[in-house]
């Protein structure tokens, strides 16, 4: 299939999503929206079935979400599907499940990510992970590479202490080496480490923060995800267990997100400091 950089897809959304749509301000998409998939386990328990039937109808609902993703034209969609914390404290058997599901999920649904002009990508410490799984995710990265529309990035083996960390030492390191800084005292570095220069060195570095994050399974938690890049973005959290959630689910997240008014550590539009109180102008958002 063709596409062209405006390609509009959203025509192809479902009825119930298209009725959401309607409600939405084209103008006003976030431009990347990062997912928490949480709650397999109890989407599973609740039906009296193992763990792995969670996740594997987890995977099924990643495909769902990608697509109305890609009709709508977002483009960053980043998914945390496995943490360090996972690889670290869930059993063996499980971890060794979800590289299955994974290479599973990439080998079935590489021609739909073509279909859907899907590029994949992926951040956090992959290295770590099984050979094997890291040749499908290679390959997946090729196939889908000359893709223009969304940009999936699959979080695995990630935490975001640990990238913030291995930033700043990148960042201190490109400090270090930099010609024009040679000769300096260390006490003279120490300013050129900035948010900038750090920032520059996150996985993330080439795409914009994101403008929103969905929790799904209830819990009010950040579970170590994108820490750095989160700090303006707006949180939605839903009840319902990621298995369940669908492209209209999205599509909610994004109409209650445009209800929002994101301010920045700024004041509201039409406030300024002169016409507020002096407790309202120093209110932190
Ligand atoms: C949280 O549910 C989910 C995970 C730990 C893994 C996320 C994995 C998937 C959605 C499926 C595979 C993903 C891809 C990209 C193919 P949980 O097990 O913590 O649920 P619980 O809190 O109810 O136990």
């Amino acid at each position: 299939m063709g596409f062209s950089p405006s390609s509009n897809r959203v025509h192809e959304l479902a009825p119930e999503e298209m009725e959401i749509y309607r409600q939405l301000e084209p103008e006003r998409l976030p431009q990347h929206v990062a997912i928490i998939m949480d709650g397999n386990g109890r989407w599973a328990g609740q039906r009296r079935l193992q763990r792995f039937f969670g996740h594997q109808q987890g995977a099924e609902s990643v495909q769902y979400v990608v697509e109305t993703a890609s009709r709508i034209d977002l483009p960053w969609l980043t998914l945390y599907a496995f943490s360090l914390e996972n690889n670290l404290r869930r059993p063996k058997m499980e971890v060794n499940f979800l590289m299955r599901l994974l290479k599973t999920y990439l080998v079935g649904n590489v021609r739909r990510m073509n279909d859907n002009n899907v590029r994949i990508a992926y951040i956090g410490r992959t290295a770590e992970l099984p050979s094997e799984v890291q040749e499908t995710m290679q390959w997946a990265v090729e196939q889908t590479a000359k893709n223009t529309g969304t940009t999936l990035t699959l979080a695995l083996n990630y935490g975001a202490r640990s990238e913030i960390v291995d930033a700043a030492q990148a960042a201190m390191r490109r400090i270090l080496a930099d010609p024009a800084l040679r000769g300096a005292r260390m006490e003279d570095l120490i300013p050129h480490l900035t948010e900038d220069a750090l920032s520059k060195e996150l996985y993330t570095a080439h795409m914009p923060d994101p403008d929103l994050v969905i929790r799904t399974s209830g819990e009010m938690r950040i579970s170590n995800f994108l820490l750095w890049q989160i700090a303006y973005a707006e949180i939605f959290v839903t009840e319902r267990f990621w298995p369940d959630f669908r492209g209209q689910h999205l599509l909610e997240a994004i109409a209650d997100y445009q209800r929002r008014e994101r301010r920045y550590g700024g004041l509201s539009q039409g406030k300024s400091p002169e016409n507020s109180t002096r407790d309202e102008a120093f209110v932190p958002s």
